[in-house]
């Protein structure tokens, strides 16, 4: 028998029966343990079961999901494992710190997806959306996104993404270690103008916000694996090894929960691709209003983006090497640092 396909928002918004709440480097935290002591997403006891039946769903009707793997990243994030390590065993921790921060920050502002409403996509469907992925955005997907990054809302005791990326900076090089910087007011893609003048002005922004923060899901998910490599590296944080390890554990049950967003996303944006919509008196398949602008999203996060941040991020790193360490010694690591830049120009 197929599973069920059609859900409440409740049931959606569930959670496992935790027999061990999730506190951490003190912090009370979402998410908590099961019988056999392993660490359990928040709200995933319905979620994940239904995203993965919508997506079988649609590959029955003969639509694949499309890809939302590291694949998708055509250029290495900036710094990589390697130049950190080197800035780490200099003493210069800043430009990961400034990392975790802006990560942190930006975390705690994907709450906003709480707030999010799909408008009534029916009119515009042919296919019933009932029994999909894209029926259930307002019953409880976004919202237990939102609640996800940077807690719920109606559970404001309990911290979310936020305040453990918070807490594992601070695990691996101590509190206040560096100042705080602030994070860039968007991460997305922006576009002036329409890039889906099929549709309503409002829905193409929609589409757009989901793409974007599937690809800024993406991106994280490299972001995660650096991370625990360096926090696991024991050449780094030698006076802090127990600490580290800790805030590695922290980061993997952060990209625990991020799976189901990367998730429910990759079934959102494969099923508004096979659908076929009503522009006017035409009908127009999915593919030709959301596959040109998944291509430009795929492109701008994995490549272009990463080229525009490498480039600001080297000049933070030179202004941070040369305050720490003066201009001559701060001349040789750059040096050091370049040659081990595996995008620069030969
Ligand atoms: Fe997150
Ligand atoms: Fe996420």
């Amino acid at each position: 028998m197929n599973a069920p396909l059609r859900y409440t928002r409740e049931q959606l918004l569930s959670s496992h029966a935790y027999v061990q709440p999730h506190e951490a480097a003190g912090y009370r935290l979402h998410g908590g343990f099961v019988g056999d002591g392993s660490y359990v997403s928040p709200r995933t006891l319905v979620r994940w079961p239904a995203v993965r039946a919508w997506g079988e769903a649609l590959q029955q009707r003969g639509w694949p999901l499309i890809d939302a793997s590291s694949r998708l990243l055509e250029r290495e994030g900036y710094p990589t494992f390697e130049q950190h390590e080197l800035l780490l065993k200099h003493g210069l921790g800043q430009a990961l710190w400034n990392s975790l921060t802006v990560t942190g920050i930006i975390e705690g502002r994907g709450q906003n997806l709480c707030n999010a409403v799909a408008p009534d996509l029916q009119p515009l469907v042919v296919e019933p959306l009932a029994e999909t992925a894209v029926g259930h955005l307002n019953e409880g997907l976004f919202y237990a996104h939102g609640a996800d990054e940077g807690g719920d809302p109606a559970n404001p005791v309990l911290g979310a993404h936020d305040k453990m990326w918070f807490a594992a900076r601070d695990l691996v090089f101590g509190k206040n270690a560096y100042p705080l910087v602030e994070a860039p007011a968007s991460i997305s893609r922006e576009v002036d103008g329409r890039e889906m003048p099929q549709l309503p002005e409002g829905l193409e922004q929609l589409f757009r916000m989901l793409m974007n923060v599937l690809m800024i899901e993406v991106r994280a998910e490299s972001f995660f694996a650096l991370c625990c490599r360096l926090f696991r590296d024991p050449e780094l944080f030698r006076d802090r090894r127990e600490d580290a390890e800790l805030a590695a554990v922290m980061v993997e049950r952060i990209r625990a929960d991020e799976a189901s967003h990367v998730g429910y996303l990759q079934v959102v944006v494969s099923e508004l691709r096979s659908f076929t919509w009503r522009v006017g008196e035409k009908f127009v398949p999915g593919t030709e209003i959301i596959d040109p602008v998944w291509a430009k999203m795929v492109e701008w996060h994995g490549r272009t983006q990463r080229e525009l941040a490498a480039d600001r991020t080297r000049k933070e790193i030179e202004e941070q090497v040369v305050a720490a360490k003066g201009v001559a010694k701060g001349r040789l690591i750059l040096t050091e640092l370049d040659a081990l830049d595996t995008h620069a120009p030969a």
